[in-house]
């Protein structure tokens, strides 16, 4: 319960798991091996009516067993105790349930005015790039959100469609399974996931040109802001990764 409640690694969970059960097997061997009587006892066929101090004799011998029978009632208490402990362990995965979503599958953090930020912590402005210039970038101040991540493109001049001054930025979660959209082919503005080549078109939307993705990678709005750098205008403007019901 505690490795569950500290958020320990699934490893660490299964050896607790594994610790736990180990520990019920010696129990139960041990309540076996050293606490039940080992005694073998043969029992005479009786003899009908049983004669009267025959009786007596089972009665205080039932008597007898019964008083030590209660002398391990500390032992029985124990024992359901640590199978209480055990089922109310068995309710502590219900906390892995929340929290809830709270909108975090539709948005990611970009907002208006946020600069574009490299993996470093630089920032992006428009004059850095050359032509076919590829950056990885994150919403300002929150470099490392896989969610937000984006792939800002320079188209050379005259190329693409919705372009900023030449420039494109997608949303780096392929829209097949998630993975990173990490290859560009310049000589065919194209991005590429590794997982399972699903073929982007940069200059046209990031329209799927090869599958097995379904639709395009969300595009983020940017503009060139008056100090030169660029900002995005907003969030993309839809949920970013595999495929919502939406899309269907
Ligand atoms: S995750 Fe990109 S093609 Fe499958």
């Amino acid at each position: 319960m505690y490795g569950f409640w500290q958020q320990a690694s699934t490893q660490w969970l299964g050896f607790a798991l594994a610790c736990t059960f180990a520990g019920f097997m010696v129990a139960a061997l041990g309540w076996a091996r050293w606490i039940l009587p080992q005694e073998q006892v043969t029992d005479l066929r009786d003899t009908y009516p049983q004669p009267v101090e025959e009786r007596a004799q089972q009665v205080e011998a039932f008597v007898h067993g019964s008083a030590q029978l209660t002398r391990k009632t500390w032992l029985t208490r124990m024992a359901y105790a640590a199978f209480g402990l055990f089922g109310l362990a068995a309710l502590f995965p219900l906390g892995a349930l929340g929290p809830e979503p709270d909108g975090t599958l539709f948005h990611t953090r970009w907002k208006r005015g946020d600069r574009l930020q490299r993996n470093d912590g630089t920032f992006v402005k428009a004059a850095d790039l050359n032509p076919d210039a590829v950056q990885t970038v994150f919403p300002e101040g929150s470099v490392g959100d896989y969610r937000s991540m984006a792939v800002l493109i320079r188209l050379p001049d005259g190329v693409g469609k919705n372009t900023t001054s030449g420039l494109v930025a997608y949303s780096k979660a392929c829209t097949h399974a998630g993975c990173p959209v990490a290859l560009y082919r310049a000589a065919a503005r194209q991005l590429i996931c590794p997982c399972h080549q699903s073929v982007f078109d940069v200059a046209d939307g990031a329209k799927v040109l090869e599958g097995p993705a379904d639709h395009p990678l969300p595009q983020l709005p940017i503009q060139i802001a008056s100090d030169g750098y660029v900002r995005a205008t907003g969030d993309f403007p839809e949920p970013i990764g595999p495929g919502f019901w939406e899309h269907s």
